[in-house]
This record gives C-alpha cells, sequence and structure tokens, in this order.
C-alpha cells in the first residue's frame, strides 16, 4: 500500500519546496507512513505557502483610518428603574427560551494552554478555592443545575483538538460527567494548522513521521461544528441560539438568561459581553464600530495614543473589553460557516520544537516558528445586528491564563472566593474581610447549590456569621433535616 504513496506525496509537495518532509521515509514502519500520508493530505499547501508569503491580517485592514472609529454601542447595566425593568422583560424572554429548549451551550476547549503550563487539558485543572474541583466541574455543574431549573436537557457541546480530546473525553468519563446525562454532553474536535520555519516558510515537523501540528484557534469551532453536523442537528431540533463561552473563566454565567433575552429582544445575530478596562495598557481586545460595522480590535493594535484616549466623562475612549461570552444566531452561525473562507488567519511567532535534518530533537531558546490561527470574533463585522452588552468584570470575568501573577490559579481563586462572599452578603451572612476589604477565608459554593445570588436566598440565612473555611455543596433541601451549619461547611 505505501510503495506508490510515496511520489504521490513528493508530487503534491514539490511545487511548494516542502519535500523535505519525506527525507525519513524510507526508514519509517508502515503505520508511521500511513500517518505522514495522512497528515500530509490534510494540510492545504497552497493556503499555508499563500499565508507565508502575504501578511496575514485581521478582520479591520490595517492600517486603517483611525479617525473614522467609533466606540460601538453598549447596552449598560441598568442605573434607572425603567432600564431595570426593561432588564426583567429580556429575562423572561431569555428564561422562556431556555426552557422551550431552544438554546444550546457550546464550549471551546481546544486551546494548548501553553501560558499556564499544565500537563493536561485546562479543563482538568483544579480551580475549586476549597475542593479544588476543576474547570470542567465547574462548568458542567453550572449546564446541570440550569438543566434543573429549567426541566430541559440543555445540549452541551465542547469543542477539543486532536491533542487533548482523548483525555478530555477521559476525564469527562471518569468523573460520571460531573452528573450529567452521558448523551447530553457531545465532543467534537477542532482542525489543526502546520507552523513552519519563519524565516523559511518550511514546514516543520515534530517527529520524522509527524508535522508540527496545532489547533487552528477558537475560530475553528466554526469548520468543526459544520464538519461535525452539529449546526444541522441545532436546525433540525429547532435550537435557534447557541450560548458560546471559553473553559479558563470560572466566573462565566452560562446561558445567562438576561444576556439571551437581550440578544433575543434586540434581534441580534451575535451578542459580545464587555468589561471596562482596568487601566489603559489592558490586554483585552477591543470592540469597535468602523464604517457601519462591528470589529474587534486586538490590543496590540491599538497605538498607545488611542489606548489613552479619553472622553469627556473621563472614561477610555475604547472601552468595551471582550471577555470572549458571546451568543450566536443559529441560522447566522450556518450563513457563515457555509463560506468561512472568509475569516482571516491571525499570524504568531512562538517557539515550536522541532527535529533537524539530523532527526535530533531541537528545543528552541527564541520563536523559530510562525503559525496561523482564526479567531472566533472575526465573525462579528459579518453580521447584520450586533448587541454589545456591558457586565461588571467582579461577577463574570476572571480566566486562568497564566502560572503566576495575573490571571493565574491565584487571581481565579479569589476572585471566586469574592463573589462567593458578596453572594452570602447579599443574603444577610457577614463575612470576615481583612484591612483592605478582601474576604480573609476561602468560600466555595457549589454551581448545584447556586448559580447567583438569588439561589442563595432560604439556604444560608441559618448559618449566621462566617467566621471559618465555608464549603456549600449541596442544596439545603438536600441536607437531612437536622443538619448543622457543620453539614454544610467541610
Ligand atoms: P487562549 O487564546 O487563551 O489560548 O484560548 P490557550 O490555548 O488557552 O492558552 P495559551 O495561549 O496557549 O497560553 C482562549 C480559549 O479558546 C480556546 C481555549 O481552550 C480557551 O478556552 N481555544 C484556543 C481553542 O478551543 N482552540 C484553539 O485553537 C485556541
Amino acid at each position: 500500500m505505501t510503495a506508490p504513496l510515496y511520489p504521490l506525496l513528493r508530487e503534491r509537495l514539490v511545487p511548494f519546496g516542502q519535500e523535505h518532509v519525506l527525507r525519513w521515509w524510507w526508514e519509517l514502519e508502515d503505520a508511521q507512513r500511513s500517518e505522514l500520508a495522512r497528515q500530509i493530505e490534510a494540510v492545504d499547501l497552497a493556503q499555508v505557502h499563500r499565508l507565508f508569503h502575504e501578511h496575514a491580517h485581521a478582520g479591520l485592514e490595517l492600517p486603517f483610518d483611525w479617525d473614522q472609529l467609533e466606540p460601538p454601542e453598549v447596552v449598560r447595566p441598568a442605573d434607572t428603574v425603567e432600564a431595570w425593568e426593561q432588564e426583567q422583560q429580556a429575562w423572561a424572554i431569555g428564561e422562556q427560551a431556555l426552557r422551550q429548549g431552544r438554546v444550546a451551550i457550546c464550549l471551546v476547549a481546544g486551546g494548548q494552554g501553553s501560558r499556564l503550563g499544565h500537563d493536561a487539558p485546562k479543563g482538568t485543572f483544579p480551580i475549586g478555592p476549597i475542593t479544588q474541583r476543576s474547570l470542567f466541574q465547574v462548568h458542567a455543574q453550572k449546564v446541570l443545575a440550569l438543566s434543573r431549573r429549567y426541566e430541559v436537557p440543555l445540549r452541551w457541546y465542547i469543542m477539543t483538538s486532536p491533542d487533548n480530546d482523548a483525555a478530555t473525553r477521559q476525564f469527562f468519563a471518569e468523573h460520571g460527567y460531573f452528573g450529567l446525562p452521558a448523551e447530553q454532553v457531545e465532543f467534537f474536535v477542532q482542525g489543526t494548522m502546520p507552523a513552519v520555519d519563519k524565516d523559511t516558510g518550511r514546514l516543520l515537523m515534530r517527529s520524522k513521521w509527524q508535522l508540527a501540528l496545532s489547533p487552528d484557534g477558537h475560530g475553528g469551532f466554526l469548520r468543526a461544528l459544520r464538519r461535525a453536523g452539529i449546526l444541522d442537528e441545532l436546525q433540525q431540533n429547532d435550537v435557534r441560539w447557541l450560548f458560546y463561552f471559553q473553559v479558563d473563566n470560572p466566573l462565566v454565567k452560562v446561558a445567562d438568561p438576561l444576556f439571551l433575552g437581550q440578544h433575543i429582544s434586540r434581534g441580534a445575530e451575535v451578542s459580545v459581553k464587555v468589561v471596562r478596562r482596568r487601566h489603559a495598557q489592558e490586554k483585552l481586545g477591543q470592540v469597535v464600530r468602523y464604517r457601519g460595522r462591528y470589529y474587534l480590535v486586538e490590543y496590540t493594535e491599538i497605538p498607545p495614543e488611542w489606548q489613552q484616549r479619553r472622553d469627556p466623562s473621563g472614561n477610555f475612549w475604547l472601552d468595551a473589553g471582550n471577555i470572549a461570552v458571546h451568543i450566536f444566531d443559529v441560522a447566522f452561525l450556518q450563513r457563515v460557516a457555509e463560506c468561512d473562507s472568509q475569516l482571516p488567519y491571525h499570524r504568531a511567532v512562538k517557539k515550536v520544537p522541532f527535529i533537524n535534518e539530523a532527526g535530533e530533537c531541537v528545543e528552541p531558546d527564541s520563536a523559530n516558528a510562525l503559525k496561523w490561527e482564526r479567531f472566533i470574533f472575526d465573525v462579528l463585522p459579518l453580521a447584520q445586528q450586533v448587541l454589545v452588552v456591558e457586565t461588571d468584570r467582579a461577577e463574570e470575568f476572571e480566566p486562568l491564563k497564566n502560572a503566576c501573577g495575573e490571571n493565574s490559579p491565584e487571581t481565579v481563586r479569589a476572585a471566586l472566593c469574592e463573589l462567593y462572599a458578596r453572594w452570602l452578603e447579599q443574603a444577610g451572612l457577614r463575612v470576615p474581610r481583612d484591612r483592605s476589604g478582601r474576604v480573609s477565608v476561602p468560600i466555595e459554593i457549589s454551581p448545584l447549590v447556586a448559580l447567583d445570588a438569588s439561589d442563595l436566598r432560604g439556604q444560608v440565612e441559618h448559618l449566621g456569621e462566617i467566621c471559618s473555611p465555608l464549603l456549600l455543596e449541596h442544596a439545603r433541601d438536600q441536607v437531612s433535616a437536622n443538619s448543622t451549619c457543620q453539614d454544610l461547611v467541610r
């Protein structure tokens, strides 16, 4: 089977100067040859050639005319009675859509998590301040709690990559899908892109029979959804809205009814949640309006004077920081996925280990490779109607990105403790805080006990003052009648 393959593969590779990937062909075993042939056939060599020779750009043609750039229209949290009433109406609309089974949930978890440096899929990272429950467990329990609340098995789609798919599935299986029926969860695998030498454009190899491939970015979700038949499945099941989120943010309000209701009542095709910036240099992409369309400009692309610019009330002029929480109309996704070549590839210069001509593994000291990824936010300018909703960062956003410093396990656990403490305080409890106002004991509340402050009402009042670590793992009605505070505290 393998003998005639060699000339065929060579014929494919030579026009693009990539025949070096066959260098070790004659010393490979059959299975290794098949693997290499499969990988070569899956790569769009013409596309890689084009991407290497032209500068890959983001959705906005850069440089563009900054003077024509405008801040987006943003729905701010209600601060008047009228706005509050509108929120109540939107909430009811969102809840109805959930109850009627018109909403599905999609988590993207195919990233490599290289900054965190965790030796397993990022979703397996232990993040619970007391229990060390994993990111996956936090998300799964939210999906389960919502399914119970709305009495509907919310479909949950999880995107993995070829590298972490098996480990992710195994983790869910080992943990009994965290209480969800296995058939409610569907995994789908995203595509890959090859890495090339940054100076020559030659494909890098991970081993003698494997190209150096990496996941094609969270924007790969669109193609992967379509290829897995999920978009058709959603339409057949009359699911109209897809709630999208990313694995690293355990504060996310999964399938937030208010956000859904706002999306539905505004007739948006895509909705984006945003937060205000903490400081001018914060690494948050900004939603902007340009010639009537919405775009996301990455922070690296915003010149310092525009990062600093303030409006007359002293707020940053660009102040709609993307937190990667979206709602998509399924019909919109269908439309865009049919011609997803519209989504640009973003180029990144990275350190990629490879084997050299002598077949030795090289761990480069500096960036040696070009990689390309698609970003989901590049669908924004393709939408007729975009809704941008501002939220309070403390309530919804602290992503796990780094091993230490900003957005690290320490800051994420602290943000979770603060969130739970505020919920308890809203229920009338006293929570110990240090001089700078920070909660001084660890607190953790299972999503099965509460998804928000209002869920705690009637469950915690008997606890009085909190003075030691507090874990709420079981809803009050699941705790025996003579239970005390200690039953809830572990
Ligand atoms: P990031 O851009 O933060 O990347 O992903 P990452 O892979 O988690 O971490 P680094 O950059 O290597 O340190 C944001 C979200 O998008 C998902 C990630 O799993 C995370 O939920 N993602 C990213 C994918 O699903 N696929 C990708 O190809 C890239």
